[in-house]
């Protein structure tokens, strides 16, 4: 038996991927920076067998039972599977058993969760030894590219690179070094429609697309410079223009892609408001209509009994920044 079972954690992006190079490698258009978010995490345990006659893959997804997954959900699970499998040279069938804490497929990055933990979970099943750098390399090739950002430590960096040893991630600082919180305002759970892979292959289309690219060097250094500074109304107002680049590109490829809804405006409207009452909070979106609401761990509390009174509101997790990937099982 060979086994492992991995955590990793969900990231929210500051400046975000959106585009890529390579499909087959996932090499990206821009570099990107995001922080782990400590509480919405994918545990992941692999078990390689002699006597497994096919590999499975059971998800639980978040307040449901496990699943056998078939399908697209699977087959790119099992790509990754066999992708690990094939460079240690094992041919042994698997059996991954997943679960999610929080909603997926809703913009809060439960594939980067779920690929990391994956790709660790089976690196050391496999018994595979890896760099950190060569394991963020490793995670990416599954295809979930932001998933490369939730194996190092807490704010993290994906450098572009141009070749696959190249386009690796980096911490930029761990997870005690700010105190900031991510106030996760659900005002959807429903699947989106279009995948965040759709986004990525369409964004040619998009005549703001190219303009968008131009601006990405210049936010990276403004967002790089607000970390070292602990400057969160810098970081702040760089990261809600750069949400709104984004989704300004996603609206304007052909055919348009929202990931946005009403519940996301009104959010949006009403971290203005609480702006306007001296708190500072600012808003991201990922590839869905739910709001990130960045601020500092003090006013976490405040910030989420706010929107709690609000009838737009599903749900709400608060969350630290979070250390990135480890390894809680393992038996070879
Ligand atoms: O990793 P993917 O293919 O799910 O794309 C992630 C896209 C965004 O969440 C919108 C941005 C990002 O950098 O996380």
């Amino acid at each position: 038996m060979m086994k492992a079972t991995a955590v990793a954690p969900s990231n929210i992006a500051f400046v975000k991927y959106w585009g890529k190079s390579n499909d087959a490698l996932t090499l990206p258009n821009n570099g990107s920076i995001s922080m782990n978010l400590a509480k919405l995490w994918t545990k992941t345990r692999v078990e390689f067998f002699p006597s497994f006659k096919k590999d499975e893959v059971w998800i639980a997804f978040f307040g449901e039972k496990s699943q056998l997954m078939q399908g697209t959900k699977a087959d790119r699970v099992i790509a990754q599977v066999e992708r690990l499998r094939k460079l240690a040279g094992v041919t042994f069938k698997a059996k991954i058993v997943s679960e999610n804490n929080f909603p997926a497929g809703v913009g809060i990055a439960s594939s980067a969760s779920a690929f990391a933990a994956l790709t660790l979970a089976c690196v050391k099943a496999l018994g595979i030894s890896v760099t950190q750098k060569k394991l963020s390399i490793l995670t990416r090739l599954g295809g979930s590219g932001s998933a490369i950002r939730s194996i190092p430590d807490g704010i993290v960096e994906w450098i572009q690179g141009s070749s696959s040893d190249t386009s690796y991630a980096k911490t930029l600082a761990d997870e005690t070094y700010w105190d900031l919180a991510d106030v996760v305002l659900v005002v959807s759970t429903e699947e989106k429609k279009a995948s965040s892979l759709e986004g990525h292959e369409a964004v040619n289309t998009s005549p703001f697309y190219k303009a968008r690219l131009q601006t990405l060097p210049q936010r990276l250094k403004i967002v790089r410079s607000a970390i070292r500074q602990k400057n969160l109304q810098l970081l702040g107002e760089e990261l809600e223009k750069e949400a709104l680049s984004l989704h300004s590109v996603a609206m304007s490829c052909d055919p348009p892609i929202f990931y946005l809804n009403g519940g996301t405006f009104f959010a949006i409207q009403d971290i203005y408001e609480l702006r306007s009452k001296n708190i500072p909070v600012y808003f991201t979106m990922d590839a869905g209509p739910n709001v990130h609401a960045i601020c500092l761990q003090k006013d976490m509390q405040k910030i989420r009994a706010y929107f709690e009174k609000k009838p737009y509101i599903q749900h709400i997790f608060t969350s630290e920044i979070g250390k990135g990937a480890r390894v809680i099982e393992e038996k070879r």
